[in-house]
């Protein structure tokens, strides 16, 4: 299967605010798994890292953890370690060439923790074809967005019809 093929399933949440972002997060967090990478798209400012952000202070929380969870805009990846899952957060933006990917470990990471990559362009082909694409775009008021989630993969249209059942799903 080819990444431009079109996608197994794909479908709109409209998102109100920034805590409607960070709901979608809360539904998603307990749900990853490893192996599991997001593709997070959209512009500056769309809220990629305050997505991110609410799905990793979630996944802390269930472990009893508050940490501040910096944008790694410059680190380019942030680690968590949680009791034996990591999640990898990087901010690719500033990343100047795809062989980078292999040099941060990227690569290793896609099969064996959760990834939640902003700025997923940056890697080409090394993009998995198995990840979920959460793309925000930013709606007409300030504070609306439309998250397009979408893949190629069976495993996310189930777990996105699982956010549709505890009420905070498609709309
Ligand atoms: N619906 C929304 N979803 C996400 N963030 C929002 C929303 N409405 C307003 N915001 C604000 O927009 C900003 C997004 O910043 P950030 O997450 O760093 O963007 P990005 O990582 O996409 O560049 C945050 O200050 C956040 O509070
Ligand atoms: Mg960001």
């Amino acid at each position: 299967m080819d990444s431009a093929d079109p996608p197994e399933f794909r479908t709109e949440i409209s998102l109100a605010d920034a805590e409607a972002t960070e709901d979608l997060a809360i539904s998603l967090a307990p749900k990853l798994q490893a192996g599991d990478v997001l593709l997070i798209e959209g512009p500056i400012g769309a809220g990629k890292s305050h997505f991110c952000r609410s799905v990793i202070q979630n996944r802390l929380a269930a472990l009893g953890r508050a940490e501040d969870v910096p944008s790694p805009t410059y680190t380019l990846v942030q680690v968590y370690d949680l009791e034996g899952l990591e999640i990898w957060h990087a901010d690719l933006y500033r990343l100047t060439s795809p062989d980078d990917v292999f040099e941060l470990g990227l690569n290793d990471a896609f099969d064996h923790a959760v990834c939640l990559v902003e700025w997923p362009d940056r890697l080409g082909a090394a993009a998995p074809e198995g990840a979920l694409t959460l793309h925000l775009m930013p709606g007409l008021d300030p504070d609306s967005r439309t998250a397009i989630l979408s893949a190629h993969n069976a495993r996310w249209a189930s777990v996105i019809s699982g956010l549709a059942a505890c009420g905070n799903g498609p709309t």
